[in-house]
């Protein structure tokens, strides 16, 4: 079993953390933040995961896993640091790095032995090697440090269970002892390993996430064109899953990607490019679509009331996706303030994203509309004009068809998951508009 120090406590490095020290390694992550090391200390996850908080009380009560904001002492005599700091997105589109150089300078400075720095963090095609080269440059003991790239590949909502049994381990390494060190720390997970150089796995990692991303915005596209000339996006998706070079997954058209991932590495993909003299154009894309993909069932809706204003709006759902309280890129975010900005009287339901949301748009006056949380789906709706489904949560899959017609004023509804079947809501008689379908 291996001694391994985690830089950052996001979702990755967290989880991987965690993961690590499920399967036997001992383990020390690092964040700068005490208030935050003393919350994951005293047994409690800092973010919303299935199995996270479990595991965390489970793995420090077993020794095998601590927290700390004293980067020196655990990185001094660690076997390997994995470096799971952000790398946010800059104004042009490319990755801020500054993150990950900072820990790497501290890595320089603590490191006492022989180690492996391992980056998992997503990082433009040739970040290792500079990362590597940084930390030779400030070492301070005469001691052997490699750096390799082990890219992440899970998904939020799922991201302990997407570790636990990923579908590939990438390793990105440039000798055979940093190989061995990565080979062994995955031993124990039994997974499918993929070992190649360097500038590959950091490429595997943008190649993956963009043809998703490209997916998505693929079947948006058409889901567009088949409102046009009658077709049905859910059929259409059913009848190309069957052919295995397709695949079933990825196929749902919708309201656009969000979350901290696809946005991002679209953006950074395409400006690498840029920088290399190339125009990526199937990922600039993916972006055009997404980007009008988003508001597109607000710009429907505005044609058909006119106006917002004085207009209670229920809105179902503000994070990106359902299991996560995170809202980055999430079309709440670009709909609300449109919704606001006319002077509609929201009232808002999410099971789990409503305080991160407040903090952007406090409960209360809003410009020149109004917000309200409300704690179910049913005071959302209750003698609403109109209602936008932006996520699709359980709580709101739940909901029949009838309660739309019952509870609301007008049961006009725009669904931008594609919830319901056409038919049923018509059954119903409530006004249903969609994504990728006659209403
Ligand atoms: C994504 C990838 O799925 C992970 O493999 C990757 O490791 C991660 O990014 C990352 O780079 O860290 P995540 O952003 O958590 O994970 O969420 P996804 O489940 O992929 O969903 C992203 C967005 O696409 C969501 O807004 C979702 O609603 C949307 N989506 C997904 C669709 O609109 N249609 C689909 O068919 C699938």
């Amino acid at each position: 079993m291996y001694k391994i120090a985690v830089a950052g406590t996001g979702y990755v490095g967290l989880v991987a953390g965690v993961c690590f020290a499920e399967v036997g390694h001992q383990v020390t992550c690092v964040d700068i933040d005490e208030d935050k090391v003393n919350l994951m200390k005293s047994g409690v996850s800092p973010i919303y995961e299935a199995d996270l908080q479990e595991l965390m009380q489970k793995n420090y009560a077993a020794g095998r896993i601590d927290y700390t904001t004293d980067y020196q002492s655990a990185y001094k005599d660690a076997d390997a640091i994995f470096i799971g700091v952000g790398t946010p997105e800059q104004p042009d589109g490319s990755a801020n790095l500054s993150y990950i150089a900072t820990v790497a300078r501290q890595i320089a400075e603590s490191v006492e032995k022989d180690c492996l720095v391992v980056v998992k963090s997503t990082v433009p095609v040739g970040t290792n090697d500079k990362v590597e080269q940084f930390i030779q440059d400030f070492l301070v003991h005469d001691v052997k440090v490699e750096v390799a790239s082990n890219p992440e590949f899970l998904a939020q909502g799922s991201a302990v269970h997407d570790t636990l049994y990923a579908e590939r381990v990438i390793i990105g390494t440039e000798s055979e002892w940093a190989e061995d060190i990565l080979m062994g720390l995955y031993e124990p997970f039994h997974l499918p390993v993929v070992a190649v150089n360097r500038r590959s796995a950091e490429m595997i990692k943008y190649a993956s996430n963009d043809f998703l991303a490209l997916k998505i915005s693929y079947m948006n596209d058409i889901a567009n064109l088949c409102e046009l000339v009658g077709a049905d996006i859910q059929d259409v998706a059913k009848g190309m899953s069957y052919d295995e070079r397709i695949g079933s997954k990825f196929l749902n058209a919708g309201i656009g990607y969000g979350g901290s991932c696809f946005p991002k590495d679209t953006k950074a993909l395409e400006n690498l490019a840029k920088q290399n003299g190339y125009e990526l154009k199937t990922v600039k894309a993916a972006i055009d679509v997404n980007n009008g993909q988003k508001t597109k069932l607000y710009k429907k809706a505005s044609k058909r009331l006119i106006t917002f204003n004085g207009l209670k709006v229920a809105v179902l759902g503000l994070t990106f996706k359902p299991g996560t309280d995170d809202l980055r890129e999430a079309a709440s975010l670009e709909n609300v303030p449109l919704l606001l900005e006319q002077g509609a009287d929201i009232y808002a339901y999410d099971p789990v994203g409503a305080e991160n949301f407040a903090k952007v748009h406090p409960a209360g006056e809003n410009g020149k509309g109004h917000i309200t949380y409300v704690s179910n789906v049913e005071e959302a709706l209750e003698g609403a004009n109109v209602c936008f489904i932006f996520t699709e949560w359980g709580e709101v899959k739940a909901v029949l068809p009838e309660a739309y017609k019952t509870l609301m004023r007008t049961p006009l509804v725009y669904d931008g998951r594609n919830i319901y079947s056409v038919d049923e809501m018509k059954a119903a008689g409530v006004e249903y508009h969609s994504i990728g379908r006659a209403p």
